[in-house]
């Protein structure tokens, strides 16, 4: 205890001592890093710096990496070894809404390891020079009004682990080159206005999480890395098959909902172990592949295939997918009777069954009827209901929809 004091006081004292004689130590700021902060400060609108903010702590009448702690907030720099100057190596301000340019002084800062702008009011181009902070780990730009694109040179940012530029007015396609990124583990583009074909990512072995949700990709689904847990494609135009995902032995969660895909949503897709989300809703799929899963079966939990164009009968595989909870099949074009198995699964472990919308016939299975917690619909087919059972409400189309094209079994 005493001794841990002596280091302290010790340590004070000299931290007073470096503070007095700043010019004989030699570890001030470096100049250009200090003039990049300078830059920085200068284009944001002064209007948009409330006085509890980090920028308005930047006073530059005290050196950056040597200024207390209520200066120069949002700020770390490194301490050197030796007599040279300290670099800033962490930019991370507030998010209070300041409105104004990226300048590309930024790319000055060039022992950066992280910068984070995130929900600011950051507007025009993300500068090119963001290429020069080649030991940059974290990029966060989330939640501005960055316009145009992804600057190409941003390839060479080899240490880059987590990318996220969501939420802009960015656009233009993803680099091909993007797949130099070998360090990346996370990747968010989702909700900005790209477009374009997407390169083949597989030389992104460490990225986990790739979101590109809503924004105007198109074209197939590429390759991709195999160490992906999320994915998220939803609100696309992507088209073609869900094969390129068949090998991601680690996926945990993946939508691809709201896209232009078609095919089958294979059985190599539904036996995927980990996935416990599947949303494929909103496509133009045409079969659904579900195999015996009694003995070992995949984790999945909440299949949601709305909104397509599955034909033929409700697969009776479904129960045999010990985790499943949430069964959305509306909107589809499934026929014939519900399997009375589903009764079995009703009363024990399914929370939601959407099955409106189809053209299923038929009597019910006889736990339909019962007092059951599951929430869903049945609307909208040719079904023989009780009238009392609230899942069935509206369950019956027009006659000749349901007699016409779709004769009982
Ligand atoms: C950044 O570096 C470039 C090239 O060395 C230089 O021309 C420019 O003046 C620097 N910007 C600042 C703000 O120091
Ligand atoms: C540190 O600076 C002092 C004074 O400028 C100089 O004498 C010394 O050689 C420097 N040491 C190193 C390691 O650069
Ligand atoms: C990435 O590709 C673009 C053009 O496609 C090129 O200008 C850039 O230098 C490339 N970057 C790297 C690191 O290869
Ligand atoms: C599945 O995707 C659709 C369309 O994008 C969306 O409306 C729905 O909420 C998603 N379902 C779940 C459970 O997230
Ligand atoms: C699945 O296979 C098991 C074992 O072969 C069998 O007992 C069970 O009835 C099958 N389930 C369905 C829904 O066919
Ligand atoms: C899935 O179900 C199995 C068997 O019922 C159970 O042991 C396991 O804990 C469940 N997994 C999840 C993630 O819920």
């Amino acid at each position: 205890m005493a001794r841990t004091r002596v280091v302290f006081l010790l340590y004070s004292t000299l931290t007073i001592i470096l503070n007095l004689m700043p010019s004989q130590i030699n570890s001030t700021t470096l100049e250009a890093d200090t003039q990049a902060l300078l830059e920085v400060k200068l284009a944001i609108d002064p209007n948009s710096v409330p006085p509890s903010s980090y920028l308005n702590s930047w006073d530059f009448t005290v050196d950056p990496c040597e200024s207390t702690g209520s200066q120069f907030l949002g700020i770390l720099c490194n301490l050197p070894l030796d007599n040279s100057s300290s670099r800033v190596t962490a930019l991370d301000l507030d998010s209070i809404g300041y409105d104004g340019f990226l300048t590309p002084s930024i790319g000055n800062l060039t022992e950066l390891t992280m910068l984070n702008l995130d929900k600011n009011k950051f507007r025009g181009p993300i500068p090119q020079t963001i290429s020069n902070l080649r030991k940059l780990t974290r990029l966060t730009l989330s939640d501005n009004f960055f316009t145009g694109p992804i600057p190409l040179g941003i390839s060479a940012l080899k240490n880059l682990q987590h990318l996220d530029v969501s939420f802009n007015r960015l656009s233009g396609s993803l680099p091909s080159n993007i797949s130099a990124l070998r360090s990346l583990t996370y990747m968010s583009l989702s909700n900005n206005a790209f477009a374009g074909r997407l390169p083949d990512l597989t030389g992104l072995w460490q990225l986990q999480t790739l979101d590109l949700s809503i924004n105007q990709f198109y074209g197939d689904i590429p390759n991709l890395p195999i160490s992906l847990r999320k994915i998220y494609f939803n609100h696309n135009i992507l088209s073609g098959h869900l094969t390129p995902l068949k090998g991601l032995k680690l996926l945990k969660w993946l939508d691809v909902s709201d896209n232009r895909l078609s095919g089958a949503i294979s059985k190599d897709i539904m036996s995927l172990k980990g996935v416990v989300h599947l949303n494929v809703s909103y496509n133009r799929f045409t079969t659904l592949e579900v195999i015996n899963y009694s003995l070992e079966g995949p984790m999945l939990q909440v299949l949601e295939a709305q909104s397509n164009h599955l034909k033929g009968h409700l697969p009776v595989n479904l129960v045999t997918l010990q985790n499943l909870t949430n069964v959305n099949l509306a909107n589809n074009e499934f026929s014939g009777i519900i399997p009375n198995e589903y009764g079995a699964k009703v009363i024990t472990s399914w929370r939601r069954l959407y099955l409106d919308h189809n053209f299923l016939q038929g009597n019910l299975p006889q736990e339909f009827g019962l007092k059951t917690n599951v929430r869903g619909s049945l609307a909208n087919n040719c079904l023989h209901c009780p009238p009392n059972l609230v899942l069935c409400h509206g369950a019956q189309r027009p006659a000749t929809e349901c007699v016409g094209n779709h004769q009982a079994p």
